[in-house]
């Protein structure tokens, strides 16, 4: 890969790896091997010929320059041979540390891979790119910027490390030229500029490589660190895998968003159908989602159980929109919305885990409920909330209730049917928040 230098400083010969340089076991193991190698296949044979050269050789000399000069060439081999050791054991050393250093870095690149796969929002892909960012260079500081879809205006949109905000206060100006000249060029760029150099004694130096897009960069990461530990090629094309990874991460991460905020309008348009259609239920669905809400969390259902929970609360009645005007008062009628619901949600791919909730949405706990007559913790639990949710905000708020009931009053209500109509531990829960102010009438 291609370094492009911001400024002309050459990169020196220091690098990351002898910060960790550690003789692993193997290395170790490598250099037993070396010297019990030089001893075999060179101070043995040595010996042996110090040995014939003295009991066979030197005798039969007569004269002794020759002999002196025979010990001298046996001398200078054994000097020849350990300079020749003490060459190939640095160099074996050098290679290792290396292999080390690409080996950690390549174990940090796979778990930072399969981290960036699980982000469900940009600015959750930008944060852990960040964070491992820091982690493979080293660096106390990093930076993610972030080009804005359709404008040619790169905002930063993530900053990482103790000092990275007030740093950046100070070199914000040369790292834009960088990060620009990153962002035209699309490739990756080191710098020792100046303004960067004027934080502290020993300056700073930075790296910067473009997070690539489908035909151009969608933005770039920016690590810095002290100029005394300038940034190796090795580490720039770790960090350049690295924006690769961050770049589908974020990628997804975005149709995540795209996907969250498509649902969310369209809910919002189904809901305030339904209550035109309905008449009477007015805000009826949005506050059988927050009430909903608010026990999912205090019940600890995960993330992904409490989106799915919020959804399937403010579609719980869709299937109301299938039954007629007319019809709206007959109970037999009305009781088919939870089949018609379910019905509607199974065609969407994406609501599918929606449909059993809605569908069960009016079973009880004791099982005399409709559709099927489930009971206990065979009515998913989603269900038995919303179930709750429901018939607390239809006896405190619906406008078709001759006369709405007061809070006291539904909470006996909501009391009387723990066991029956409602699971009694969502009940406890409910009653806990209810007395907290977190669930109000
Ligand atoms: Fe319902």
């Amino acid at each position: 890969m291609r370094v492009r230098r911001a400024c002309a400083v050459p990169l020196e010969a220091d690098s990351g790896m002898k910060r960790n340089q550690k003789a692993s076991l193997f290395s170790q193991k490598i250099d037993r091997v070396a010297l019990v190698t030089y001893f075999l296949g060179a101070v043995v044979p040595l010996v042996a010929l110090t040995v014939v050269a003295e009991h066979y050789v030197l005798p039969s000399l007569s004269d002794r320059n020759a002999a002196l000069g025979l010990i001298a060439l046996v001398v200078s081999i054994a000097l020849l041979s350990l300079a020749s050791f003490v060459i190939l054991r640095r160099v074996t050393r050098n290679t290792l540390a290396s292999m080390n250093a690409d080996n950690a870095r390549l174990a940090s690149l796979l778990d930072v891979s399969s981290k960036l796969a699980g982000a469900q929002h940009v600015t959750e892909a930008t944060s852990r790119c960040a964070r491992s960012a820091l982690d493979l260079a080293g660096a106390p500081m990093a930076y993610v910027f972030l080009r804005t879809s359709g404008e040619e205006v790169t905002n930063l949109a993530e900053t990482r490390g103790e000092n990275a905000e007030k740093v950046y206060q100070k070199i914000h100006a040369p790292l834009g030229k960088l990060v620009d000249l990153v962002l035209s060029g699309g490739r990756p760029a080191l710098s020792d500029d100046p303004g960067l150099c004027s934080e502290g004694a020993s300056g700073m130096s930075a790296a910067v490589v473009p997070i690539p897009g489908e035909r151009a960069p969608v933005g770039a990461l920016a690590v810095v660190r002290a100029r005394s530990a300038p940034f190796e090629p090795a580490e720039v094309d770790a960090l350049s895998t690295l924006a690769a990874l961050a770049s589908v991460s974020l990628s997804n991460a975005d149709l995540r968003d795209a996907q969250r905020n498509f649902f969310s309008h369209v809910t919002d348009i189904i809901v305030h159908a339904l209550d035109s259609h309905l008449g009477y239920h007015t805000g009826h669905s949005e506050r059988v989602a927050q009430i909903s809400n608010r026990l999912g969390r205090a019940l600890d259902l995960d993330e992904t159980r409490m989106e799915r929970l919020h959804f399937a609360a403010l579609l719980h009645d869709i299937g109301m929109l299938k039954i007629d005007r007319s019809q709206q008062m007959s109970r037999k009628v009305c009781e088919k919305h939870t089949i018609l619901g379910h019905r509607m949600l199974s065609h969407i791919r994406l609501w599918q885990d929606l449909g059993p909730i809605v569908l069960h949405h009016h079973e009880w706990y004791d099982g005399s409920g409709y559709p099927e007559g489930i009971s206990g913790d065979a009515i998913p639990l989603e269900s038995r909330i919303i179930g709750l949710a429901e018939a607390f905000d239809t006896m405190t708020n619906v406008a078709s209730y001759k006369e709405t009931m007061s809070l006291e009053a539904a909470m006996r209500e909501v009391d009387d049917g723990a066991g029956t109509q409602f699971d009694p531990r969502v009940v406890e829960v409910f009653r806990a928040l209810v007395e907290q102010g977190v669930i109000e009438a």
